[in-house]
């Protein structure tokens, strides 16, 4: 009888429904994850020229999973039937757990907190930020209800890396935890590090000095930006250069990322270097534009 209670409540407890606010590179990453888990997705963006945009994002990389024969045709079928679309914050009132992957903007993550908190009914549910940088405290800490308030930080392309840093702040309940990380790691199968709440987690606060001194050696002309690059690629077996690796993140995100961790530890090495805030004022940010550090088609 105590085993059936328990799966009861285990069944109970399960996440099947899940909001994902934002469908750019990482949102769409997040909501296709979880729709290959079987998960039921709702997927907010801005626009219905954006919603439209972010669907195309999700099928394009079904496609290529199914080409590199990672998934079947018919579950990419079944993965893409399990996704809606809405305009609505209002709409993600029925979700257990939402994640958020709207731009690494802290006024923008603390308006969508207070939102959220206000929608999404289940007291138990739990609310998620992507954010890069952020302290998750400061998303949690405008809700009535920092305890159901933590950080799911997934990595660039969400359906290739394994990774999830897990980040709990001074507030988050121990059940929102375990709800999250199980959520990560036995539905979506990814492999989660714990990090303390602190600006850049584990990864960015190693990965963003690095990627912050190539594009100072670039600028001070040291050496060019395809050597930097095939020097580590070449010499270190990284699969991508530091500059590659900033357009592919994105330079705005590069700078708000260093802007919140030399505003949480004032270290120069944290601070973004002209180049960088040059390239972002004109529009260079990387793949997804078109043009960072390099062009694309
Ligand atoms: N969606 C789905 N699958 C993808 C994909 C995508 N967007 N991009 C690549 N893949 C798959 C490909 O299908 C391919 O699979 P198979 O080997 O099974 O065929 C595999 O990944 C390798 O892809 P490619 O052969 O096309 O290209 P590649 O070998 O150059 O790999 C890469 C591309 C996966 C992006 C690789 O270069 C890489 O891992 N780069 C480093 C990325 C990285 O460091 N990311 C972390 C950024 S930091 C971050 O995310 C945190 C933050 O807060 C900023
Ligand atoms: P992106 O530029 O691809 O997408 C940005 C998203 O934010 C879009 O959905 C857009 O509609 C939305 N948005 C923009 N302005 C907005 C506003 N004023 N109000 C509400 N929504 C707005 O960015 P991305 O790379 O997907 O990054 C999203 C989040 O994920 C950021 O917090 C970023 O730090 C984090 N992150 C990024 C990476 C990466 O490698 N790019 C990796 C891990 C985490």
């Amino acid at each position: 009888a105590d085993n059936a209670a328990d799966r009861a409540a285990d069944t109970a407890n399960k996440i099947t429904r899940v909001g994902v606010i934002g469908a750019g590179q990482m949102g769409a990453g997040i909501a296709e994850v979880c729709a290959r888990a079987q998960v039921d997705v709702l997927v907010w963006e801005k626009t219905r020229e954006a919603t439209a945009a972010g669907r195309a994002r999700i099928l394009k990389s079904l496609d290529r999973g199914v080409s590199s024969g990672k998934i079947t045709e018919r579950e990419r079928e079944q993965a893409a039937l399990r996704l809606r679309f809405t305009t609505e914050i209002a709409d993600f009132a029925d979700r257990q757990l939402v994640t958020e992957a709207v731009v690494e903007d802290e006024a923008v993550k603390v308006e969508l907190f207070r939102e959220l908190d206000e929608v999404v009914t289940d007291p138990n549910a739990v609310l998620a930020s992507n954010t890069s940088s952020i302290p998750i405290m400061k998303l949690g800490m405008v809700t009535q209800n920092p305890q159901r308030v933590i950080g799911l930080h997934f990595f660039n392309p969400v359906p290739v890396l394994p990774l999830v840093e897990l980040i709990t702040t001074l507030e988050t309940s121990s059940a929102v935890t375990e709800r999250a990380e199980k959520f990560a790691a036995e539905i979506l199968g990814k492999q989660v590090v714990r990090s303390a709440d602190r600006s850049g987690f584990v990864v960015n606060a190693l990965l963003v000095p690095y990627l912050l001194s190539a594009i100072r050696m670039a600028e001070s002309g040291f050496a060019t930006v395809e050597d930097i690059d095939q020097a580590m690629v070449l010499g270190c077996a990284h699969p991508m250069g530091p500059l590659t690796l900033t357009d592919l993140v994105g330079l705005d995100t590069v700078k708000a990322i260093a802007d919140s961790m030399y505003g949480e530890f004032k270290e120069p090495m944290y601070s973004p270097p002209p180049m960088l805030l040059r390239m972002v004022e004109a529009g260079r940010i990387g793949k997804k534009a078109g043009h960072g550090f390099y062009r694309y088609d």
